[in-house]
């Protein structure tokens, strides 16, 4: 920086702050390195992150449950009666109509850290598939190509990363030449990230000449859609709802006809799917009505008492979990994106490595710090209007979280082998069946050879009699 008064007025602000130590190792910088650690700081909100700081990271500030509490309604997965019968026909003729006319856009957020996996490199690149390995990215990739064929257009797919993973996550695609997508509808895109702060919210340095930083949570998704210009590239497109969904969950029906229909028909602005939850308390977000607004409260902060409420039959009052996969307005985008939105952030207490007093790297062994993410779902209370579809686990849901265990990999290919076996089934196959009713054989269903179960129902003459001990790959 030339201008001393500049220079003079960035100590201020930092002094205002509490931030000076960002500028702790200035002379030992050269003009370059000076200039890029300059840039970054010019990056950040300071009262922005003064306020999260003093209610983030110093405290963790704690949930108030809302006032009215109630629990959200929904559309249960198939119609009651008659009368919604009708409705959920009409949306899922409006939904393909919709995709048949380009206006919904795939959309994955891969801007995690997958710390839980353990994998090297992004998530999206794991191999998950049961028989042909294929990578997460490559399922999406292929279902989204077979889609684009079912509906005789080009279905965009619009990718987030994060500087973790964005430079990996494009060779990745180039390596593979966009698994047989056109490379023109295919964008990808980085999030944003935020400061590490100490636990005595001082922001930590990555290097005597770089702020520690981290991606800003999915929830970042919705400004960074808005600052790629992965928004206008829609708008170009003509694309109106955008199919949001996460990297590790391979059981994604991206292009859902009643899902997209519903959420058009009742003028929603960004919509959820939910299953029920295993019981009170499966680690998921419940979907809440909270003072007239459908609201996710976490697991952790809906109180046991009412975790475990139940109706006269029996169900949970509080039935509804959360499993990440919406439809968003791209209007809503806009709306959000030019009123300022701001949603609240959430405190993870972690390791993080650092540059010390002494201008030391500490390779950081125990949680000294506080990351800062926002999530996607605290969006749905800033919505007009907001629809709830009901859907089956088996159908839609292995989210690929952990090495082993739950959620994890080996539970994940299960159910992908699990929902195989139940669509052929439902095509009159004969499955081979182990003692404990899973599938005695391995199977896997490429989406070019069927993304639903009416797909395969359609595609039986090529289906071959299954054996005890198979390996079954349909194409
Ligand atoms: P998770 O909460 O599972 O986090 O993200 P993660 O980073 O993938 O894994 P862990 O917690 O470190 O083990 C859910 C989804 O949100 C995306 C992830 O890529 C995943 O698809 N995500 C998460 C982002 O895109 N950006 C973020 O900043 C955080």
């Amino acid at each position: 920086m030339t201008d001393q008064s500049e220079f003079q007025n960035l100590q201020k602000v930092l002094k205002k702050y509490g931030q000076t130590r960002l500028l702790a190792f200035w002379d030992r910088l050269g003009p370059v390195r000076q200039e890029r650690l300059l840039a970054q700081i010019g990056q950040l909100d300071f009262i922005q992150l003064d306020r999260w700081r003093a209610e983030f990271v110093m405290n963790a500030a704690p949930f108030k449950l809302p006032v009215k509490l109630a629990p959200a309604p929904f559309y249960a997965h198939q119609p009651g009666d008659a009368g919604q019968r009708g409705k959920y026909d009409q949306a899922r003729q409006l939904g393909d109509k919709l995709i048949s006319q380009g206006k919904v856009a795939a959309f994955v957020v891969a801007g995690g850290q997958g710390t839980r996996l353990g994998f090297d490199g992004p998530k999206g690149n794991f191999p998950i598939s049961p028989v042909k390995n294929k990578a997460l990215f490559q399922i999406f990739a292929e279902g989204i190509s077979a889609a684009s064929k079912k509906y005789h257009t080009s279905c965009p797919w619009y990718i987030m990363t994060s500087p973790l993973n964005h430079q990996q996550t494009l060779d990745i695609f180039s390596a593979n030449n966009y698994y047989g997508l056109n490379k023109k509808d295919v964008f990808i895109f980085q999030q944003g990230t935020l400061p590490n702060f100490s636990l005595d919210g001082k922001i930590l340095l990555a290097d005597i000449d770089a702020i520690a930083t981290s991606p800003d949570g999915h929830g970042g998704s919705l400004r960074a859609l808005y600052n790629s210009g992965a928004m206008a590239d829609m708008k170009k497109r003509g694309v109106e709802f955008i199919s949001y969904w996460q990297v590790d969950n391979p059981l994604i029906n991206i292009f859902d006809p009643l899902f997209v229909g519903l959420h058009a028909l009742d003028g929603a602005e960004m919509s959820s799917k939910a299953l029920v939850k295993t019981g009170p308390f499966e680690k998921l977000g419940n979907f809440c009505l909270a003072d007239g607004k459908v609201t996710v409260i976490e697991y952790s902060d809906l109180p046991d008492e009412l975790a475990e409420k139940k109706n006269p039959d029996g169900s949970l009052v509080f039935e509804l979990g959360s499993i990440a996969i919406h439809i968003i307005s791209v209007d809503f985008v806009d709306r959000l994106n030019n009123h300022g939105f701001v949603l609240p952030m959430h405190r993870a207490v972690k390791k993080i490595s650092h540059i010390n007093d002494k201008g030391q790297r500490v390779e950081q062994k125990e949680p000294n710090g506080v990351k800062l993410e926002s999530f996607v779902f605290d969006a749905l209370p800033l919505c007009k209007k907001s629809v709830i579809l009901q859907t089956i686990r088996s159908e839609e849901f292995a989210p690929t979280k952990n090495a082993t265990g739950v959620d994890s990999v080996e539970t994940t290919r299960q159910m992908m082998i699990d929902r195989s076996a139940a669509w052929l089934e439902s095509a009159g196959v004969k499955i081979p069946r182990k003692s404990d009713g899973l599938p005695d054989c391995v199977i896997e269903i490429a989406p070019s050879f069927a993304l639903t179960k009416e797909d395969v129902i359609k595609e039986r003459d090529k289906i071959p009699a299954i054996k005890p001990g198979d390996k079954i790959y349909l194409a």
